[in-house]
């Protein structure tokens, strides 16, 4: 009877061992039959009323069944483990492959990259950076650069008042009377800066941006002005760029003209649907002309500009228009947006 039990148990054990998915489940198992309260124990504990006969008999097959037991949950835990070390291995595994998430990156707004580009191809030919406040007064901004008061361009509907006598500058020409307030010809700058109009639509912003170029010495000619602005436009736009002047008015200069370049993206083979120069092969880029005679008097250069030949030349480039050539922008406004959608594809 005991003996049979003992295969039984055994027997069903072994299966139970066999069926382990989990290696707390095997524990339970050796436990349940191996333990000290365990199945086995209990029967050995019966063997006091077997007959002196039948105990060897017993006592031999008890071992033998726990020995077979006990090696088939030391293989069976054996493997376990190692199938549990396989799925560790398989899911927690990281590919050193797969790459990274990266931070996201700012990049620098077109108006500042253009402006960068704009002085460092100035800075080249010895031009030097300076700067002007935004909040002007009205003589620096008007009377000092020959605006005088009942000039249009003073209007209320173009100018921002700050106060009295007070205004967001209109154009970075004060910087002009500035720099030859405050330094002896010859003066050679640069001052880009924002700008300020009473306007907006697509291709106007109530504040925009200007670099002022002055060119300040002893015989300086409209040739110079012309060489200076035709290395600058074959930097910007590539070197088969050409440029044309055409005469124009402006109150700070004499002669003054409206420069254009040759249309960079057809190249004068002139293409009826081009959208940068709309078929005419030229692209108005600046402002410019020849230091006038007032502005030398505004600053007390008068005596040096009879005495010494003093003349001049200055241009007033608009970053904006740059920007947008440049990058194909069609609408001015996207550029104040701050979606960086659009700015980060600068
Ligand atoms: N100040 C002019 C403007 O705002 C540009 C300019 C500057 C023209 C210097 C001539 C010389 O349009």
């Amino acid at each position: 009877m005991i003996i049979e039990n003992l295969k039984l148990i055994g027997e069903k054990t072994l299966t139970e061992v066999a069926e382990a998915s989990t290696l707390a489940t095997l524990d339970e198992v050796r436990v349940r039959v191996l333990g000290k309260k365990g199945a086995l124990s209990e029967i050995l504990k019966g063997l006091g009323s077997a007959s002196p006969a039948e105990r060897p008999v017993i006592g031999a097959a008890a071992n033998e069944w726990k020995k077979k037991l006990e090696t088939a949950l030391d293989e069976r835990k054996v493997s376990l483990e190692q199938i549990v070390l396989d799925a560790k291995i398989r899911d927690e595994r990281s590919d050193v492959s797969l790459p990274s998430r990266m931070p996201h990156r700012g990049s620098l707004h077109p108006i500042t990259q253009t402006t960068r580009k704009l002085v460092k191809i100035f800075s080249r030919i010895g031009f030097d950076l300076n700067t002007g406040p935004e909040i002007e007064s009205e003589y620096l901004n008007f009377d000092a650069v020959n605006i005088p008061a009942d000039h249009p361009a003073r209007d209320m509907q173009d100018t921002f008042f700050a106060g009295p006598g007070v205004v967001l500058r209109t154009h970075t020409t004060p910087v002009q009377i500035r720099t030859m307030k405050s330094e002896k010809w010859p003066v050679r700058i640069l001052s880009p800066g924002a700008v300020y109009r009473n306007d907006s639509d697509a291709t106007h912003s109530p504040m925009f941006h200007q670099i002022e170029g002055l060119w300040i010495d002893r015989g300086v000619t409209m040739s110079d002005l012309k060489g200076t602005l035709s290395f600058f436009a074959r930097e910007l736009f590539g070197s088969e760029t050409k440029i044309r002047l055409r005469p124009s008015y402006f109150p700070f200069v004499e002669p003054g003209a409206e420069v254009d370049v040759s249309c960079f993206l057809c190249r004068l083979k002139i293409s009826p649907t081009c959208k940068v120069c709309r078929g005419s092969g030229w692209i108005e880029i600046l402002g410019a002309g020849m230091v006038h005679p007032r502005l030398f008097e505004a600053v007390g250069y008068g005596d040096a500009y009879l005495r010494e030949g003093l003349t001049g030349f200055a241009f007033g480039i608009g970053i904006e228009r740059v920007a947008m050539l440049l990058h194909e922008i069609p609408d001015l406004r996207l550029m104040y947006d701050g979606d960086v959608r659009f700015l980060s594809q600068f």
